[in-house]
């Protein structure tokens, strides 16, 4: 992906701009650090446990930046926040559906940059080969329902109490939005 350059629409205290680009491994530090700051919340991902980055190379390998490509989004050269793109399912008939995943810093909160993030794979995905994306939230992440709503996402799914959490179940949302041909 070209580096687009992106003003944030409140620029205060991002302290300019949202820069979005492709990941590097060089990156994976700052993408586990902020991915881990949200195991011990329990309202965003399934893992119990924080991970590392030698457990998460394969995993980050796996993206490329013309198909399922990982991007980050970057204030004055630290990384704020993420999103991947992955298969939905592996079926041949699923191809053009992507799940993706966001998570920004949590300093970095509510200054429009998951925005800037999900409208730039909305704008993106459709000249990867992707007409349709997903985005599997649990029914209690709230902020990320909204989000997801606000992007003009659609609830298409609920997986009732299939997550355990610390003795809570929990229920899973499948959130998506069909994309405009390229
Ligand atoms: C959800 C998350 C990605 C939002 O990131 P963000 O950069 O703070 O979001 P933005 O500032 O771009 O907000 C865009 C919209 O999302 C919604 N939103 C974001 N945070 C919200 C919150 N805490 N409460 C309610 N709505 C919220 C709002 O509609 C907001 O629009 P508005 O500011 O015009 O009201 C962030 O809270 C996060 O990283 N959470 C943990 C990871 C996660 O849940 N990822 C999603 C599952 S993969």
């Amino acid at each position: 992906m070209s580096a687009v350059t992106l003003k944030d629409r409140r620029s205060h205290a991002a302290a300019g701009e949202i820069r979005i680009r492709d990941a590097l491994e060089s990156d994976l530090h700052a993408i586990i650090d902020i991915y881990n700051a949200t195991v011990p919340t329990r309202m965003v991902t399934a893992e119990l446990e924080p991970t590392t980055v030698e457990a998460r190379l394969p995993w980050f390998h796996e993206h490329s930046p013309d198909q399922y490509p990982f991007w980050v989004a970057e204030n004055d050269g630290r990384v704020i926040g993420w999103l991947d793109f992955k298969k939905f399912l592996p079926r041949c008939a699923y191809r053009g559906t992507a799940e993706i995943s966001l998570y920004v810093h949590e300093k970095s909160r509510r200054q429009g940059v998951a925005r800037r993030l999900l409208e730039e794979a909305i704008a993106r995905a459709p000249l990867l080969g992707i007409n349709a994306i997903v985005g599997l939230i649990f029914g209690h992440n709230q902020p990320s329902l909204k989000l997801f709503e606000r992007l003009g996402f659609e609830r298409w799914g609920l997986l009732p109490r299939i997550a355990q959490l610390d003795g809570n179940k929990r229920d899973l949302v499948i959130m998506g939005r069909h994309l405009r041909a390229h």
